[in-house]
């Protein structure tokens, strides 16, 4: 198919130079402030994907039996863009995410975005926002990519048309109190995916089935939860949000394999690559959560952390369930942890040479 021609209307309400530069000079957090853009594709069966816009901000017009307020058929994609100290714009393996929309399209029975369409969205974007990347140490430009049902019409079956959009939100860091260590809950009585279910793709569903167990990870002063597999709630899988490594002190660097309920995570890939180019024993495998609770016990893995698009690489102080806790939550992040961290954000600020080819200038 031809490449989607783009109808670019400015909005009228856009922010001053000295509105936005006031909004990017203060605390970012994450996801509370959106550029003054977004794009849009509309997609049906009869025309396929057309009438592609860069257009202002703003709410989306929905029919109130728009599929996806009835159903949930929702996907979306997290991927950042990242200002270089020359001030150039660049994004972080932007096929990885593109494919996995696919993917996520496939399982929701939506439609597929060609790739270097979902590519081109970004750089759409940008090309009218780009005052928007941030440039304070650590911050970027957050995209959510997203895709909704809707067409108007309650049966249930895969429906006839939807949307694709892009909005952006500037990003500083995802927890609060920036990179610390964070606490984790473990949930026995919730399970995030099924055997045969959504897991593996970026749903809105999975979340929203992650907000009750995150809330009695709060009520124990966690920060996120950590769910066990579907089938014998005896395996590691994800947190709510996030995938999760564990570092043994003998060198070896372990996450959970792709089981068909986990997020493919692309920060968790870069990881694993990162870490074997560091010469790091790399094992993707089955956990038993009692792995963890007493190899943090017996000192035997030394450093635990979550890794994330938005959570970048964030430390795991401490594990704690009903009935338990491991960890020490005041504890410094540990030093591979870290290194990992620096490795990967210096790839992705263009401070040092990009030897996989992840970047793409936008
Ligand atoms: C991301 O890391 O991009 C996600 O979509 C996860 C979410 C917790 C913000």
């Amino acid at each position: 198919a031809a490449p989607l021609a783009y109808q670019v209307i400015p909005s009228d309400h856009a922010r001053s130079d000295a509105q936005r530069e006031a909004l990017l000079a203060g605390e970012l957090g994450f996801g509370r402030i959106f550029t003054d853009h977004m794009v849009s594709i509309q997609w049906d069966k009869a025309h396929g994907w057309h009438d592609a816009q860069v257009r202002a901000y703003g709410p989306l017009a929905l029919d109130p039996a728009a599929a996806v307020l009835h159903y949930g058929q929702e996907i979306f994609e997290g991927i950042k863009a990242y200002r270089h100290a020359d001030g150039s714009i660049w994004t972080f393996r932007p096929e990885a995410n593109g494919e996995r929309l696919q993917r996520s399209a496939a399982r929701l029975a939506l439609p597929q975005l060609p790739v270097a369409e979902f590519v081109e969205s970004l750089r759409q974007l940008i090309a009218i926002d780009h005052g928007w990347v941030p440039s304070q140490p650590e911050s970027s430009l957050y995209f959510r990519p997203f895709m909704i049902a809707t067409e108007a019409f309650l049966g249930v079956r895969p429906a006839q048309a939807a949307g694709y959009y892009v909005i952006a939100s500037p990003a500083g860091a995802y927890f609060h109190g920036g990179v610390k260590p964070v606490g984790i809950w473990l949930s026995r009585d919730y399970a995030r995916a099924a055997k045969g279910g959504t897991g593996a793709a970026k749903c809105g569903g999975n979340y929203a089935a992650s907000l009750l167990p995150q809330q009695e990870a709060y009520a124990n002063g966690c920060s996120q939860v950590l769910f066990l597999d579907p089938v014998e709630g005896r395996y590691i899988e994800e947190l709510g949000g996030m995938n999760v490594f564990l570092v043994y002190r003998d060198g070896r660097i372990v996450t959970p394999a792709l089981s068909g309920s986990i997020l493919e995570g692309v920060t968790r890939s870069s990881i694993l690559q990162l870490a074997r180019d560091r010469g790091m024993q790399v094992e993707e495998r089955k956990i038993a959560i009692d792995e963890w609770m007493q190899g943090v016990a017996s000192g035997e893995i030394s450093e635990v952390f979550a890794c994330g698009t938005a959570a970048v690489v964030t430390p795991i102080g401490q594990l704690k369930g009903k009935d338990f806790a491991v960890g020490d939550l005041d504890a410094p992040a540990g030093a591979v942890t870290m290194a990992i961290r620096r490795e990967l954000t210096d790839i992705q600020y263009g401070r040092v040479p990009d030897r996989h080819g992840w970047m793409v200038r936008l």
